[in-house]
């Protein structure tokens, strides 16, 4: 295995060519495409049209010339086709800790009578502080399990399970399809979790019968800072979804004004309050850079590059005390490599100051994101090569890589 290894690899690489809907620095090996993508060159034009088109020209009228109103319910189309899900189950806005904080209590309040609401321990703080708050607000136990070992807690009492579907550390993918099958045997009902799998691998939820899920568009959807999230429920649910957050949009006239609020009676009832058009018209554009491209060959360039590391942290690290978290099975993995260390903080603070630019999640992980639609296999190789240099020329120990941030 050398450079020439992956440079072949992208001299066949059939997603090659949508690296250049990206603008991305020379110099710059871009390993964070799981916490904030990377910006496709077709956002700027598109905020631009919506600041001096629609905000300055058109004011207030852009809301139905410029299909401002529809935007929520379109966007969610386009990214329900990339999930597994029929049409009129997704709308776009909010963050997902709102999402999750709205969906998470219509799914218990599905299921009257049950007093246990499920979440996992290692999952991300925010998924779990608002498992604890609609726990709280609805009188329910919440109870932490790893999703490996949820079939002993599955009991009568479970009201709802709450997972994501891949673990933001370790890179785990779960048995979402194995899962979600014994959540529904034991009449609880399951929400996922995308933040970790969106965009970066195909996900069927229509057909996992999937009841709810959640997701950012921010990582591999490349929405950019700040993109609103998305919330999915499943078809059968929506005339009955009680969802708490009863904000005007949601209403199934919002303009007649009335006094009660009556909601939609179709995905609309997931709306809030006025959304953040400008971040979503954004998204609505950095969707564009998935065009004509096949989930299933994002799947196969995502498992190539972190094989591509798995190999070379096998084989050229091992004297480095670096050890792969991430599982090695296909099935069980997502789209990033999770490297455990001595020092994991310093070593990405020096990999950034070589341009390779990846995170630290505590106490001990270097973690490296893959992004098929803009990652070149040779880039990964030097990225590699730079890691392997940090490591053993010990570069990692000058004293300002030590110097914490306020984001890790
Ligand atoms: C699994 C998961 N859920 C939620 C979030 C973030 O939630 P929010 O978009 O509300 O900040 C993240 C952020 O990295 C995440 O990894």
């Amino acid at each position: 295995m050398d450079r020439g290894f992956a440079a072949r690899l992208d001299a066949s690489d059939p997603l090659a060519f949508a690296r250049d809907r990206f603008e991305l620095a020379d110099g710059i090996v871009y390993l964070d495409g799981n916490s904030l993508g990377a910006m496709p060159r077709s956002v700027p034009g598109a905020l631009s049209d919506a600041m001096h088109r629609q905000w300055a020209a058109d004011l207030i009228t852009s809301w139905n010339a410029n299909g401002w109103w529809e935007l929520p319910g379109r966007i969610g189309d386009r990214i329900a086709a990339m999930i597994g899900a029929g049409e009129g189950q997704v709308i776009c806005g909010d963050s997902t800790s709102v999402q999750l904080f709205q969906l998470l209590t219509a799914a218990c309040r599905l299921r009257p009578g049950r007093s246990v609401l499920i979440t996992d321990g290692n999952s991300f703080p925010t998924d779990q502080y608002l498992a604890d708050a609609v726990g709280r607000m609805l009188g329910l136990t919440v109870v932490r399990v790893h999703p490996n070992n949820l079939g002993e807690y599955l009991t009568e009492d479970v009201a709802a399970v709450a997972f994501s579907m891949v673990d933001y550390r370790t890179g785990e993918l779960f048995d979402a399809a194995g899962i979600t099958a014994a959540v529904h045997d034991s009449g609880a009902l399951m929400l996922w979790d995308l933040c970790h799998a969106v965009g970066a691998l195909p996900v069927a939820l229509d057909d996992l019968g999937s009841d709810f899920a959640v997701g950012c568009t921010y990582k591999y959807l490349n929405g950019g800072p700040g993109s609103p999230a998305f919330a999915y429920i499943a078809a059968r649910h929506l005339t009955n979804a009680d969802l708490p957050l009863t904000g005007w949009h949601g209403h199934r006239a919002p303009f007649d004004l009335e006094q009660q609020f009556e909601p939609s009676a179709t995905i609309e009832r997931a709306r809030i309050g006025t959304p953040p058009l400008l971040s979503m018209l954004a998204l609505d554009a950095a969707l564009d850079a998935f065009g004509g491209v096949d989930m299933a060959a994002i799947r196969t360039k995502s498992l190539a590059l972190t094989d591509l590391v798995i190999m070379y942290a096998d084989s050229e690290l091992a004297g480095c005390e670096v050890s792969v978290v991430t599982p090695r099975a296909h099935e069980r993995r997502g789209s990033q490599v999770a490297l455990r260390m001595p020092h994991a903080y310093e070593v990405c603070q020096a990999l950034i100051a070589r341009g390779v630019i990846g995170d630290f999640r505590a106490p001990d992980l270097l973690r490296l994101g893959f992004a098929p639609l803009y990652l070149r296999y040779a880039d990964v190789w030097d990225a590699l090569v730079a890691l392997r240099a940090v490591l053993t020329e010990g570069e990692f120990r000058r004293p300002e890589f030590a110097v914490r941030s306020a984001v890790t």
